[in-house]
């Protein structure tokens, strides 16, 4: 992938566009490729495809939030064939995307994409480690933390609160899958 330093961020944008959507999508990717954990993961996987995936990513993401209903495709099914993917790997991507989601976008704007991206990281660790992994408690807990503020209950829309650190428990909590 190309890391361009000259798109680094920003100001916080107030809300989603297309373009900025984007940006935001690049910019996640960029820390993605750069990481030890998950870099070779998708390397592997989209080497020669980078572009295609941003593309599809945009257009995910857009459907999503700016509600262009553009996507056309199964998430779950394309996680489905990875090999080698482990609990910390969902804590590490998470991290990554709601760090580059809170440098990006105001509180408001930025709660849009990360419910969304929690409650499909719990579906998809549901299937790849069985129905009874136990969802990691700080991922359970944002997601009640950003619920509330879809419905209404907090006053002001805020980034929630979060470790400081790598902000899920990386180590497994559910069965390993050969005692399964
Ligand atoms: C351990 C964490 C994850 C890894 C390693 C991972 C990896 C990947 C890879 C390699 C692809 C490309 C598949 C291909 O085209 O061959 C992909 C596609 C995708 N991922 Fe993930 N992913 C992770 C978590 C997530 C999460 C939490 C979301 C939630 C937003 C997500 C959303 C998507 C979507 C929408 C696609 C495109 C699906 C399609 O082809 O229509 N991923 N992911």
């Amino acid at each position: 992938m190309n890391h361009d330093p000259s798109t680094a961020a920003v100001t916080r944008e107030r809300e989603p566009t297309e373009t900025n959507v984007r940006a935001l999508v690049e910019a996640f990717y960029r820390r993605v490729d750069d990481d030890p954990l998950l870099g070779p993961i998708f390397a592997r996987e989209l080497t020669g495809r980078w572009d295609e995936h941003l593309a599809k990513m945009t257009t995910f993401w857009s459907s999503l939030v700016l509600g262009s209903k553009q996507y056309r495709g199964n998430v779950q099914e394309a996680h489905r064939p990875l090999e080698g993917i482990e609990p910390r790997h969902f804590a590490r991507w998470l991290s990554l995307f709601l760090n580059t989601v809170e440098a990006r976008y105001e509180p408001a704007a930025a709660v849009q994409f990360m419910e969304p991206a929690l409650r499909i990281a719990q579906s998809l660790q549901l299937s790849k480690f069985g129905w009874d992994y136990r969802i990691p408690a700080e991922q359970e807990a944002l997601l009640a933390a950003l619920k509330r503020q879809r419905t209404g209950d907090e006053p002001e829309p805020r980034f929630p609160e979060r470790p400081a650190a790598e902000p899920f428990p990386a180590k497994f909590v559910g069965k390993p899958v050969d005692e399964r």
